[in-house]
């Protein structure tokens, strides 16, 4: 029998990174190998009732713990935004989505708030929620040679996630946690009101566009999008992250940056 190595605590941390599990989700250890009546959780603390009299316009401090009603307290908040500022400022202050918990800080956007296109992906991965600006890993570094492509850098765009929190080991967003943060970047959309939207991958397209169709299928095509004040063209396209993997699907993606920029341009 081939005897099995013994691994130091560094391999087991480098085999845990390697996985993706690289933040801490706890203060405490937790002994998974505990009996489980030992287990047993302490009594959860009332719920916060927030005091909407004495609560300001732009900062609801909410701590719902239904999905439902963290949706429903997403809206008011998004929509109470009269300015990119405020929009921030009320996220910073949102505890609707427990992705705020496990992530190290807010990556609410990058880019020129002023720009005619906005780009929009799934959401931050571990060098985002390290410097807290979106795109600015690997697939970040892609997609900075794929807008000088078209003749465009992070003064000429604006850049955002659909979720501004980073999921733990950098997981896919669930459907309730994209459908708490929806409304903060509609409302984002709302307030940068940009003539081109362009969805990076295809949780941003289905998210955004509501198509149910897979990105292969989709990216390319011209919708229209109520951008809450006005209709505007969405486009999607391949996910840095996926180019990254896939280096020849670029030659479809360049097709896609070459319509973009004609649109641009008009
Ligand atoms: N992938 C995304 O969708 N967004 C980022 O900000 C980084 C990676």
């Amino acid at each position: 029998m081939v005897p099995v190595p013994d691994h130091t605590p560094r391999e087991l941390l480098d085999f845990y990174l390697e996985a993706g599990a690289d933040a801490l989700v706890g203060e405490e250890a937790v002994d998974r190998f505990a009996p489980v009546e030992a287990a047993v959780p302490p009594p959860r603390p009332a719920r916060q009732v927030p005091d909407t009299a004495t609560q300001s316009r732009a900062a609801p401090a909410i701590a719902p713990q239904a999905p439902d009603e963290a949706a429903m307290a997403a809206r008011a908040a998004a929509r109470s935004a009269q300015s990119l500022e405020e929009l921030r400022a009320i996220l910073e202050k949102f505890d609707g989505c427990a992705l705020k918990a496990t992530a190290s800080r807010l990556v609410f956007a990058d880019g020129n708030p002023q720009s005619k296109i906005m780009f929009v992906g799934e959401a931050p991965g571990r060098d985002e929620d390290i410097e807290g600006l979106p795109f600015v890993g690997r697939s970040g570094k892609l997609l900075d040679r794929m807008l000088a492509a078209i003749g465009l850098d992070r003064k000429a765009a604006y850049i955002a996630n659909i979720v501004p929190w980073r999921p733990p080991g950098n997981r896919t967003p669930t459907p309730q946690e994209s459908a708490i943060c929806l409304p903060f970047i509609l409302r984002q959309i709302e307030l940068v009101d940009p003539d081109l939207l362009v969805c990076l991958g295809g949780p941003s397209a289905q998210t955004l566009l509501g198509i149910k169709e897979g990105i292969t299928k989709s990216r390319g095509r011209w919708f229209d999008f109520n951008n809450g004040k006005r209709d505007i063209k969405a486009i999607a396209t391949f996910h840095p992250a996926f180019l990254l993997r896939s280096p020849l699907q670029k030659r479809f993606a360049w097709r896609d940056m070459l319509a973009i920029k004609k649109a641009l341009t008009g």
